[in-house]
């Protein structure tokens, strides 16, 4: 067919400057996202802060452990905290550490080395003890007392990294004079402090704070809070909004709500509709994978779990085997369990398991996760 000569060109540059948008701000839908208004989590908070006020006036800071469901405010409420502390003493350095993206004692000490001297350590040499050394003198010779937090610190415990890094960090005083340190653990697993060794235990005495889930009108105030400030008003209708509302509370589950928000935004401005209706609502729970995921997990066993827990916990390819092996090492679970939960999470479509063809046929079998270790970590709580 032959381009009528009057047709508009496409602009590309138009495409990418178009500013018709339903988000006034869709930074508000990232899941890095810090809320200025962070409602009820005043008591938390404030143990936090109780647990670092003692190091602003050259005290030693309390260990805690975080506790709470996936998407419970956690990780927020540390970075709140720290922000806080950071704007109003020069005396204490915060450190918050993803364990999922650093999960080895040199990944965790680079990062605080980073907070700390305000670079990464060099590689060379022995580079953990230098880069250890380095930190604790540095904060020796400034007189600052240093918090770590180690945010999703299950991570940890895959290759026992844990032990090490609580007892390098809480022993610190003894070889450093005046340095004062703590940590924070944060956890979604209540039976964590069993996974600790004793020696770790004895210098490890924790504050507890709970986060607890939230309820349904709290999901509802929160969720309201963000559309007000990532659309445009008017541009979402308080039946889609409420919809929303109630799918995340019957998941329980905060991030599905504001997936599902940004998810339904882009929809309908793919569409160039001027407003989001239940029909774009409707393609955004099909095209989220987090609420199948979520529908399909609850329906798993507690071994069930257990066994997609490790596997999504695992960096490597394991054969059915070696993560029998691995698993035990820890935990109880007869072979006969274990190999019933592996064919179920075969069948439920979550793991993928491929004959490698060699020694036995039940053992060599290739387990790969068919989703990431985040989604599945994210939903497993
Ligand atoms: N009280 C709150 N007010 C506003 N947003 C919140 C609140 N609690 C959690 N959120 C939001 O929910 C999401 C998950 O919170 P996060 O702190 O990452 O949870 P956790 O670390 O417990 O998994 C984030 O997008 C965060 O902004
Ligand atoms: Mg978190």
């Amino acid at each position: 067919m032959d381009r009528n000569e009057n047709t508009p060109r496409l602009n590309i540059e138009d495409i990418l400057l178009f500013d018709e948008t339903l988000f006034r701000d869709s930074t508000a839908f990232d899941p890095a996202y810090i809320p200025e208004d962070y409602k009820y989590r005043d008591a938390q908070m404030g143990a936090l802060a109780m647990c670092i006020r003692p190091a602003l006036k050259k005290g030693k800071p309390s260990n805690a452990v975080i506790l709470g469901p996936c998407a419970s405010g956690k990780t927020t409420a540390i970075k709140k905290i720290f922000e806080l502390v950071e704007k109003n003493s020069n005396k204490v350095v915060c450190c918050h550490v993803n364990c999922q993206t650093n999960n080895t004692p040199f990944s965790i000490i680079s990062q605080i080395h980073q907070k700390v001297i305000g670079f990464k350590p060099p590689q060379t040499g022995s580079p953990l003890t230098k880069a250890y050394d380095s930190v604790m003198n540095k904060l020796s010779e400034n007189e600052k007392a240093l918090v770590v937090a180690l945010d999703d610190v299950q991570y940890l415990f895959q290759r026992n990294h844990a032990n090490t890094v609580f007892y390098d960090i809480l022993k610190a005083h003894e070889t450093y004079p005046n340095v004062k340190t703590s940590v924070f653990a944060i956890v979604s697993e209540i039976e964590f402090r069993y996974l600790l060794d004793k020696s770790v235990n004895s210098v490890f005495i924790p504050q507890e704070i709970v986060f607890q889930p939230y309820t349904h009108n709290e999901i509802s105030n929160i969720l309201n809070d963000r559309v007000r400030i990532g659309f445009y008003p008017n541009v979402i209708s308080e039946e889609v909004v409420d919809e929303i509302i109630d799918t995340t509370s019957e998941i329980g589950d905060l991030r599905v709500g504001i997936n599902l928000l940004r998810l339904c935004g882009n929809i309908a401005e793919s569409e160039a509709s001027k407003k989001i209706t239940i029909t774009h609502l409707e393609q955004a729970m099909n095209e989220s994978e987090d609420i199948g995921l979520n529908s399909i997990l609850k329906g798993l066993t507690n071994k069930e779990r257990l066994v997609l827990k490790y596997i999504s916990m695992i960096d490597e390819t394991y054969t059915a085997g070696e993560l029998f092996e691995y698993i035990t090492e820890k935990e109880k679970i007869s072979y006969a369990t274990y190999d019933r939960a592996l064919n179920k999470l075969e069948f439920l479509r979550l793991i993928d398991l491929n004959f490698t063809g060699k020694g036995k046929v039940g053992n060599s079998r290739l387990i790969t996760l068919r989703f990431s270790p985040e989604q599945i970590n994210n939903c497993l709580i």
